[in-house]
């Protein structure tokens, strides 16, 4: 499923977050990456799919774009991720080169709500993974470029109620979405477009 060299970076992130948290580094420091369960999930999520068009909003250091740029690359498709901080998008090319994922996987540098004006693209799954008080306006942005049957998956709705929970019930109230809650690792809330 997943190559030597995928399985090496990715046992690298973890392990460097591993140590990061250990030593109580501050949020802004760490990778603030996904559970691997989370990164498995999101394998599987894509790794069906044909063509898969993935846009990623807040790549950090690259490790869950790795579990979707390794899954998109089975039956064909590519991820386009999304990260402002410099040394984070640095980091990233890295884990992408070193993963061997370069053809699968594509950085836009930059604030997300600046980014997502000139992006036309339609995407099949969104995965929303920036500043939690973002993401009612990263949605909003985000599901302009789904069509029916696109599916948005954001996470941390679970660790972090205030203020997600509001996020979780507003999708789940949009009669236009279906959208569950999967207790997974830190929350993750799957809100698939219905029209
Ligand atoms: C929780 S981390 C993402 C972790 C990553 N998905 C992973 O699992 O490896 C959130 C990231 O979003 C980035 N971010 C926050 N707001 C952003 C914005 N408006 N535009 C682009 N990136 C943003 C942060 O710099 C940070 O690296």
């Amino acid at each position: 499923m997943l190559d030597e060299q995928v399985r090496s970076v990715l046992e690298r992130l973890e392990r460097e977050d591993a140590d990061e948290r250990e030593r109580g580094a501050a949020a802004s420091e760490r990778s603030r990456q996904v559970a691997r369960t989370t990164g498995q999930f999101l394998f599987a999520l894509v790794a069906p799919q044909v063509d898969c068009e993935v846009l990623e909003i807040g790549g950090s250091r690259g490790y869950s774009t790795v579990w979707l740029a390794a899954g998109v690359r089975h039956l064909g498709g590519r991820v386009l991720s999304l990260e402002n901080d410099p040394a984070k998008a640095e980091a990233w090319r890295r884990t992408i080169a070193d993963a061997g994922l370069e053809e699968c996987a594509e950085l836009l540098e930059g604030d997300a709500f600046e980014t997502l004006e000139r992006i036309d693209d339609v995407f099949d799954i969104v995965f929303l993974d920036a500043e939690k008080d973002d993401y009612e306006r990263l949605f909003a942005l985000a599901r302009a470029k789904l069509e029916p049957g696109g599916l948005v998956v954001a996470d941390n709705v679970l660790s972090h109620p205030d203020p997600l929970a509001q996020y979780s019930a507003a999708r789940q109230a949009d009669p236009s979405l279906s959208s569950v809650t999967v207790p997974l690792d830190r929350g993750l809330e799957l809100s698939v477009i219905l029209r």
